[in-house]
């Protein structure tokens, strides 16, 4: 069969899961014309059209409930890598950086950026962490 025949691709890369970029379209920054288009949908428009890697993509959906601290995305690559949310960000400002914290999380395993190859952004401007599902509890019966 000629699926049999094409090359694989056994790089490390190739075996990531693939990684998505989830961009809240609906966020608003303060001092932003309320009539002008919401920079979250901005930041979404922008980030749909960086330079990422492959295996990366990007969604927008409307609020992430973290409005408070708009703009706000979410990045997760499958059931092996932890997710996060960052905030407070600027489609303009940080855009670059955003796509180097991106483009650095899309090479992990375990979605684990060391310290410091994480954007400043990435390392100030953190929601929240979600481990992956599998990774186990601590032990809840035993006092600290
Ligand atoms: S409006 Fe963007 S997180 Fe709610």
């Amino acid at each position: 069969m000629a699926e049999d025949l094409a090359p694989q691709d056994d790089s490390p890369q190739a075996q990531l899961a693939p990684v998505v970029v989830t961009v809240c379209t609906t966020c608003r920054r303060e001092g932003v014309d309320p009539e002008a288009k919401r920079p979250g949908r901005v930041l979404a428009e922008a980030l749909n059209g960086a330079d990422l890697p492959e295996g990366v993509t990007v969604r927008g959906v409307e609020c992430l409930s973290a409005c408070s601290r708009s703009c706000s995305i979410l990045i997760e690559g499958g059931s092996e890598r932890w997710s996060y949310i960052y905030g407070d960000l600027d489609p303009e400002d940080h855009l670059a950086d955003i796509t180097a914290g991106i483009t650095a999380y899309a090479t992990t395993t375990d979605g684990l950026v060391p310290w410091r190859e994480r954007p400043v952004i990435f390392r100030k401007q953190s929601v929240a962490r979600i481990p992956p599902l599998k990774l186990p509890s601590v032990d809840l019966t035993k006092d600290d």
